[in-house]
Formats: structure tokens, C-alpha cells, sequence
């Protein structure tokens, strides 16, 4: 089986502790660090904003994804690029209120990687002709806007079209898989062509950060 990386994200993290868990989780071997960013409105629930993403670019070399779960990424994607986002991923869904062809072409220029994302009821299709203009495609595997849900295992079928399409356009685009992500599920999703796994209580709320992302990655 492919080696995969993992990006635990912070949604899990005790946001007491959140300098020494990011310390911690760079140490125990994360390839990434994972930013949900909620604003109440595209999903249930509030998070956090560029100014915690600012915090956690100074404590770690990792790159950083900011995964917006936003209405109009297009304004404020510039305050996660100033604030030191690497990757930036915006959703497709039209109640994300913006233009996506131009909202990926904003990312791109400013220096960013481009990642796109759909919630479970969207259909591959929608995200299908946005293909080449993207570095990652992130497949929700769990209806977004908060951390330990199941993961849903009919979302396989999206990872397996991308991952057809990825070998057809020899291309590198990452498959990402976020939600509901634990040892099995991880391994579910690496057979099927995921590369990049996220996960949040599956590491944070475990003691052994370190066994926990080598779990992750089938080690
Ligand atoms: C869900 C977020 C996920 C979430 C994953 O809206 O996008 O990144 O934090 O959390 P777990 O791994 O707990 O499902
Ligand atoms: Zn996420």
C-alpha cells in the first residue's frame, strides 16, 4: 500500500494547549497541519480565523492548509494568505458565494497551492471540470462543520473517480480525505487513491501522537 500523509487538523486540538499540540504533533511526524476554518454560516459552527492561523505559522515549519468553510473565500482568502496559509482549499457548492474559476485563479496567484472541496451531497461532477486547475482535491468524507462524525464509506466512489482521472492526466494532484478519519478508514481510503489523510480525533484525542499518524499511514 502507498504511503500517505497526514495533516492532523487543529478543530481536535485543546485550543489551551495549542502551541505545545502543534510542537507535539510536528515531533510525532505530521507532514501538514490542517486549518478548518468556520465562519457560522457555509456550516454550522465557528471556529477560528486568520489570526490563530497567524499563531500557528509561528510555531511550526509544516506546511499549513487552511480548509475554508466559508461564504466568500474570495474576500478574505488574502488575510489567510498574509497570515501564512500554504495550501488553500475552498468549496464548490454554490452557497459558498463566490466565483470559483476565479477564486482558484486568485489563490494561484497569490503564491498558494489551490485545493477544491465538496460536502457529501455534491456530486463528483460538480468538482470534475475544476480538475486541472487545481493541486488538491479534498473529498469530505463527513458533512463539514465539526470534528468526529463517522465517516461516510460511499465517499470511496468520489476518491476511486479521482483517482482513475489523476492516472489518465499523469497528474500530481493530491487526494485528500477529511472526516472520520482512524486506522481503518485511512486504509479504506489509501486502497481506493488517497494520499493525504486529515485527522483530527483520531490524533488528538489519542495520547500517542506519534503512533497514532503512523496508524494513520499503514505503517
Ligand atoms: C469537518 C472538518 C474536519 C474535521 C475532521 O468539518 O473539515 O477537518 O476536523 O475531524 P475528525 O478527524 O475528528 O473527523
Ligand atoms: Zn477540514
Amino acid at each position: 500500500m502507498a504511503a500517505a500523509l497526514v495533516a492532523p487538523s487543529i478543530l481536535a486540538a485543546d485550543f489551551g494547549q495549542l502551541a505545545a499540540q502543534v510542537r507535539a504533533v510536528e515531533s510525532a511526524g505530521a507532514d501538514r497541519i490542517h486549518c478548518d476554518i468556520m465562519d457560522g454560516h457555509f456550516v454550522d459552527n465557528i471556529s477560528f480565523g486568520p489570526a490563530v492561523v497567524r499563531a500557528v505559522r509561528q510555531l511550526t515549519s509544516l506546511p499549513l492548509e487552511a480548509h475554508l468553510m466559508i461564504e466568500h473565500a474570495d474576500h478574505y482568502l488574502p488575510r489567510f494568505v498574509e497570515a501564512g496559509a500554504d495550501w488553500i482549499t475552498v468549496h464548490v457548492e454554490p452557497e459558498a458565494k463566490h466565483d470559483v474559476t476565479a477564486t482558484l485563479k486568485q489563490i494561484r496567484v497569490s503564491g498558494c497551492r489551490c485545493g477544491l472541496t465538496f460536502n457529501p451531497a455534491t456530486p463528483f461532477s460538480a468538482v470534475e471540470p475544476f480538475l486541472n486547475q487545481i493541486d488538491l482535491l479534498l473529498v469530505m468524507t463527513v458533512h463539514p462543520g465539526f470534528g468526529g462524525q463517522a465517516f461516510r464509506p460511499e465517499m470511496m466512489e468520489k476518491v476511486k473517480r479521482a483517482s482513475v482521472w489523476k492516472s489518465e492526466n499523469n497528474s500530481s494532484l493530491d487526494i485528500e480525505v477529511d472526516g472520520g478519519i482512524n486506522a481503518d478508514t485511512a486504509r479504506t481510503s489509501i486502497e481506493n487513491g488517497a494520499n493525504v489523510l486529515v485527522a483530527g480525533t483520531s490524533i488528538f484525542h489519542t495520547e500517542d501522537y506519534r503512533k497514532a499518524i503512523r496508524t494513520l499511514r499503514g505503517e
